[in-house]
């Protein structure tokens, strides 16, 4: 990483680092894309991080391409693919945790118990030790997830800049995920209904309709679903 930011020279460089499980996708190009318009040189790390799945999760079923993968990141002209072992960010009595209050609690976190933990250790690994990036960029998609690392960066002098990128959508309103795999057409169908449904609600409340009432008539999610 020090020969990657001429460190110690006239000409130094700025460092971007992608975070990422894999599995790569356009949602994840784009972050990369940000990364390259807004620093001199590129890392995209690719770890499974088992710290932030729970018991019962999908850790071993979690689609893994790393030949695919390398071959796209090559393709875009990033600098490094940086793709650890577990024993490399885990070693043997591996047993410190960051937590990250207030923030990881509730929607996701409430959901996932530890998953932002699990988030919050293994990029703070990253920014710290492994690539300490000047600006590190991750997905809205999950707007939980960058609270969270963005309040660890603030609250840790973390000294680096922790950039949001929007998300990318298929045509059928669904946020791209590496997860979608897992979907049937029929549950497909399903979750595209949400953003569909909260797309409605924009242009019915922009339109001065009363908010709750359009939330709650719009598309064909029940309200017991939201939380
Ligand atoms: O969003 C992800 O892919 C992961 O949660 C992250 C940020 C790479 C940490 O493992």
């Amino acid at each position: 990483m020090r020969q990657l930011r001429f460190e110690g020279t006239a000409e130094a460089r700025t460092l971007a680092l992608v975070p990422t499980m894999g599995a790569l996708h356009a949602g994840h190009m784009a972050l990369v894309k940000a990364a390259q318009a807004a620093c001199d040189a590129v890392v995209v790390s690719i770890f499974v991080n088992p710290a932030q799945f729970g018991v019962n999760e999908d850790l071993d079923a979690y689609p893994r391409q790393m030949e695919a993968d390398s071959a796209m990141l090559r393709a875009a002209g990033v600098d490094i693919l940086w793709a650890p072992t577990v024993a490399d960010v885990y070693p043997d009595g591996f047993s410190t945790g960051v937590s990250v209050r207030g923030v990881s609690n509730g929607l996701c976190g409430g959901a996932r118990p530890g998953h932002f933990d699990g988030v919050a250790l293994v990029v703070a690994k990253l920014f710290l030790i492994q690539v300490a990036p000047d600006k590190a960029f991750f997905g809205e998609k999950d707007y939980q997830q960058l609270a969270v690392i963005r309040r660890m960066a603030r609250d840790l002098d973390f000294g680096l800049e922790v950039v949001g990128v929007p998300t990318i959508r298929d045509d059928d309103g669904l946020a791209l995920s590496s997860r979608n795999a897992y979907l049937s057409p029929e549950n497909r169908a399903k979750a595209a209904a949400l953003p569909n449904a909260m797309r409605a609600a924009i242009a019915a409340v922009q339109a001065g309709a009363g908010m709750p009432t359009h939330l709650l008539a719009c598309g064909n999610l029940d309200s017991k679903w939201w939380f």
